[in-house]
């Protein structure tokens, strides 16, 4: 059987970090494409011959030319800038949207059939304008961000509680921003919800609060550490993730940026919410009933999201 191919459109930190997963995890071959000249060539052939100590033979590739993703199972897309110190992730809008439209049109022009993961931010705006410029289904075009932002609260709380990672479960919400939803309500270590291990005095609602703001922020606090970009170990993973349950048709239940018509009372729009991810790409939004707090930082979350698809009409008419 043919192995699977990802491509790459982006070969920075993330996509260079995606890369080296593709091969470690056996995923398939990767392309990795990007704008800048001998750069994705030379991560290519540095990845490969970290294959010969690995063991990984899988074909990776460095191009600038759009064509050679033609056939790819897998888009992942991370083109753009990141943050610097001091921006929040709307400063990036204007300059990420001229990107998304030359993106949007290299996969409809050479991978229309491609399960499309976009990373760039401001997320939840970007994968929408990355599905217009596209026109490939909305199923099949998703945002990675709550995945990541689940990841940040999991680790948060097992270091909280002193527990395998392995054993806590987490839920990040809405839009992929400081208004981010963590659904202390749905969180669980090894199924006992963090309300119950709160009355069992095992933490307190202070200490919880506190894990909750800092998740929110947890990708600024990266920024200001690094100084220079923003983080790509724990994006990289989290977009694998997805990837690995469309081609191996796992049907994970993961927080993504999905299209709704309807559910959670939006309509025409990407936000974060839990779905399933199989062979068919988003194959259903899963409706949890959000308490009366996190319903309402949903919604602010949601309205944030709307103001950043509005003023993406106002740069591109073609959006509107
Ligand atoms: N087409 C293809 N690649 C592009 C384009 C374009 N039009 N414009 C820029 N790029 C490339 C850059 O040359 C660079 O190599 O995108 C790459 C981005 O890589 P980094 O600057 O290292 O950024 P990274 O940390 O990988 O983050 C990428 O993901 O999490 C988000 O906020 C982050 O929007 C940012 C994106």
């Amino acid at each position: 059987m043919a192995r699977s191919k990802i491509a790459l459109i982006g070969s920075g930190m993330i996509g260079g970090t995606l890369a080296h997963l593709v091969g470690l995890k056996e995923l398939g071959d990767a392309v990795l494409f990007d704008i800048a000249e001998g750069m994705p060539k030379g991560k290519a052939l540095d990845l490969s011959q970290a294959g010969a100590v690995e063991g990984y033979d899988a074909v990776l590739k460095g191009t600038q030319d759009y064509a050679d993703i033609a056939g790819a199972d897998v888009c992942i897309v991370t083109a753009g800038v990141p943050r610097k110190p001091g921006m929040s992730r709307d400063d990036l809008l204007e300059i990420n949207l001229k990107v998304m439209k030359a993106v949007g049109e290299g996969i409809k022009a050479h991978a229309p059939d491609a399960f499309v993961i976009c990373i760039t931010n401001p997320l939840d705006a970007m994968v929408w304008a990355l599905q217009k410029f596209s026109g490939l289904p909305t199923n099949k075009v998703v945002g990675m961000a709550g995945v990541l932002d689940s990841a940040r609260f999991k680790h948060f709380l097992a270091e909280e509680f002193d527990v395998s990672v392995e054993d806590v479960t987490t839920f990040v919400l809405g839009g992929h921003g400081d208004t981010m939803v963590p659904v202390v309500e749905y969180s669980t270590v090894a199924g006992i919800p963090i309300p119950d291990l709160i009355k069992m005095g095992w933490t307190s609602q202070g200490k919880i609060d506190a894990i909750v703001d800092r998740t929110r922020k947890g990708g600024g606090e990266i920024v200001q550490l690094l100084g220079n970009g923003s983080a790509y170990y724990a994006p990289a993973s989290s977009a694998i993730a997805m990837a690995d349950s469309y081609l191996k048709d796992k049907r994970r239940l993961l927080p993504c940026a999905a299209w709704l018509t309807g559910e959670y009372g939006c309509d025409g729009m990407y936000v974060g919410v839990p779905v399933i991810i199989g062979e068919e790409g988003v194959e259903k939004v899963v409706e949890i009933e959000l308490g009366g707090e996190a319903q309402k930082n949903f919604q602010v979350s949601v309205d944030a999201v709307k103001e950043l698809m509005e003023a993406c009409k106002g740069l591109d008419s073609s959006l509107a």
